[in-house]
């Protein structure tokens, strides 16, 4: 399972400058205001703990937990939440930071249940964009990087479990 062929694709410089242009961002629309930020996991986790280091507001932290992948290579298109927010969110402005957008069905099914919440606001980030794979239209406000229909593991994102834990972001050579 560890032993696949990865061809390294975003490295972790260019993912820590992207990081914090992203961070400079939010903080210009967020400064002096109130911000619930909603890592979902498991794949955001790296790039959450870091964005959310890099932007300048009053932040607090809540996680979603979803599966859509079930370990495979292609996405099931049905979303399992696995832990739902702690807090309320209504009347809050809310940041929604995800790994990445493949199909857009998990960022769908996200932005409808934040938005069923009745936040004051609700701001979509995703670091990583497959716009070749979008099977539903879906608008983001901010995406890191757009990249081709491959799949990529490392920082955070995952293939069967592992690989969550390089720093950088590479693409699968060989499935076997
Ligand atoms: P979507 O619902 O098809 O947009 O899939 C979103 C989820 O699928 C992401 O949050 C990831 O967990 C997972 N995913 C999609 N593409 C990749 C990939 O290339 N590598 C690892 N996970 C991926």
């Amino acid at each position: 399972m560890t032993n696949l062929s990865l061809k390294p694709y975003i490295s972790e410089e260019q993912i820590q400058q992207k990081v914090k242009e992203l961070g400079q961002t939010l903080t210009k629309k967020f400064k002096g205001e109130k911000v619930v930020a909603v890592c979902v996991l498991k794949g955001s986790f790296m790039f959450y703990s870091d964005l959310v280091r890099a932007i300048d507001a009053d932040i607090t932290c809540e996680f979603f937990g979803v599966a859509s992948y079930h370990g495979g290579t292609s996405s099931s298109g049905e979303v399992k939440v696995t832990l739902d927010l702690a807090s309320p969110v209504e009347g809050k402005h809310v940041v929604l930071v995800e790994d990445i957008v493949d199909t857009g069905l998990t960022m769908n099914y996200l932005k409808g249940s934040i938005l069923s919440r009745n936040p004051k606001s609700l701001t979509t980030i995703a670091l990583l964009e497959k716009p070749e794979a979008l099977k539903v239209e879906c608008q983001l406000d901010h995406v890191g990087f757009k990249i081709p229909n491959d799949f990529v593991v490392g920082y955070g994102l995952d293939y069967q479990g592992y690989y969550r834990n390089l720093p950088y972001i590479a693409q699968v050579q060989n499935f076997q």
